[in-house]
């Protein structure tokens, strides 16, 4: 039997911890057999000393070990593939890319998150479509995903359990921003809902737990290593989260967005974004095609209206209801003007992400209700250029109050200069 606290103390003393021991702590804190504030010493005490690959490796293992697992692409007779983000400001890109694969006949079943810190979360977005539900069974979801070819839906309670209760713990103890738990997190409940490939969006500055190229490659490099030893293909995208990504921050503002995107309307960069990871989880798929022609098709789907339709269907099995008009609008939008003529230098994505949070589209406390109504429009993005006066973004908020408190931190966020900064594309690089 381990003792929890000799456990914190060798770790916090910088000591290598064998894989049974961890697999025993992770197990007991699952079945509640280990207290919060226990795990919440152990998880600072890997903040500061790190884990060893073997120990990264014995965490997600003990974490997958920790419930149920899913072979989905038995259960489909398919090759299934899946992608993930680390999280960033404005990141809605499943909603868009999952129609997008899906028209192109490939099966897309993911699970996703509630927003964690300053990061929205797509369940929170997707639950901003009234009568859409993403408590399904596991069996509904491996039914929608063989009849609808797509489902979206919260992590079962069967899955990876101690994910479940660590990733809440983490997030109120400033443990979120850690290599191996991140990679120990995202890789558990990838391996644990079976999928065959994964593309993992690993989101890098401003916005996202990764703050340089530098600790995202480490990051990437973690969950290569995780998926190679549990046999699946696994490609990182480094991407842009310098600035918001997008326009839209706030969750029926920015499933607006996501169903633009869908159909050939998005903004530039989201564009990108989508039609590349699209691209490559069709290169990854069982259809036998190369980035290129995946790239070829996913913008076919984008123009012929089958993304959309796969939008429709899929929403509609899930109980919502897919007219954009039904999605709440916020009483109260408040313009946002520049105070100065020149080029947009950086729009802080930490800055836009607080504003939103402040107007009410993101959690300040555990379980706090959401207000899908409201966010932030960012219509100036870097590079852009602006004369004094002219729109840089719209606030939507709930009332005139939070209004302004919010249209004062997005003009705080915008940096102006004289001369253009240079241009920088979404996609930073790609490690697989
Ligand atoms: N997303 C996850 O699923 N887990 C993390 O730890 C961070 C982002």
């Amino acid at each position: 039997m381990i003792r929890p606290v000799e456990l914190i103390q060798r770790k916090r003393d910088g000591e290598e911890l064998p894989a049974d021991e961890l697999r025993e702590l992770v197990l007991a804190y699952a079945r509640g057999d280990v207290p919060d504030y226990q795990m919440a010493a152990f998880c600072m005490a890997v903040y500061f000393r790190g884990l060893s690959s073997a120990e990264t490796f014995a965490l997600t293992d003990a974490m997958i070990a920790s419930g149920e697992t899913l072979d989905l692409g038995a259960a489909l007779g398919r090759k299934v593939v899946d992608k993930h983000s680390t999280g960033g400001v404005g990141d809605k890109t499943s909603i868009a890319v999952g129609p997008i694969v899906a028209a192109c006949g490939v099966p897309f079943g993911k699970m996703s998150g509630r927003g964690l810190g300053h990061t929205g979360g797509t369940l929170d977005k997707l639950e901003s479509i009234p009568g859409f539900r993403v408590e399904l069974t596991t069996e509904e979801f491996v039914d929608q995903v063989r009849e609808v070819g797509l489902a979206i839906v919260g992590q079962s309670a069967d899955l990876v359990p101690a994910d479940k209760r660590l990733y809440g713990l983490r997030d109120v103890t400033a443990t979120v921003d850690q290599v191996s738990l991140i990679a120990a997190s995202i890789m558990s409940k990838k391996l644990a809902a079976g999928a065959d490939a994964i593309v993992l969006d690993v989101k890098v500055g401003d916005g996202a737990f990764m703050k340089t190229l530098d600790e995202a490659r480490e990051l990437a490099e973690a969950m290569l290593a995780l998926g190679r030893e549990a046999g699946r293909e696994v490609v990182c995208l480094l991407t842009d989260m310098d600035q918001p990504l997008g326009h839209a921050i706030g969750n029926a503002l920015e499933v607006r967005e996501a169903v633009a995107t869908i159909r050939g309307d998005g903004p530039p960069d989201f564009t990108e974004l989508v039609l590349d990871a699209s691209a490559r989880l069709l290169a990854l798929s069982d259809l036998g095609v190369d980035a290129g022609e995946g790239r070829r098709r996913a913008e076919q789907a984008t123009r012929d209206g089958s993304a959309t339709a796969a939008y429709e269907r899929w929403i509609r099995a899930q109980g919502g209801d897919p007219d954009e008009t039904v999605l709440e609008r916020a009483p109260v939008v408040r313009d946002v003007h520049a105070r100065a003529s020149g080029v947009v230098a950086s729009v802080g994505a930490i800055g836009i992400a607080h504003s939103a949070l402040h107007l009410g589209a993101g959690r300040q406390t555990r379980n706090a209700p959401i207000d899908h109504a409201v966010g932030v429009v960012c219509l100036k993005k870097r590079g852009d250029k602006t004369r004094e006066g002219d729109v840089l973004a719209q606030v939507h908020a709930r009332d005139e109050a939070s209004a302004d408190a919010a249209a004062a931190e997005v003009l705080a966020a915008y940096r102006i200069v004289d001369a253009a900064p240079p241009a920088r594309g979404i996609l930073l690089d790609v490690i697989a």
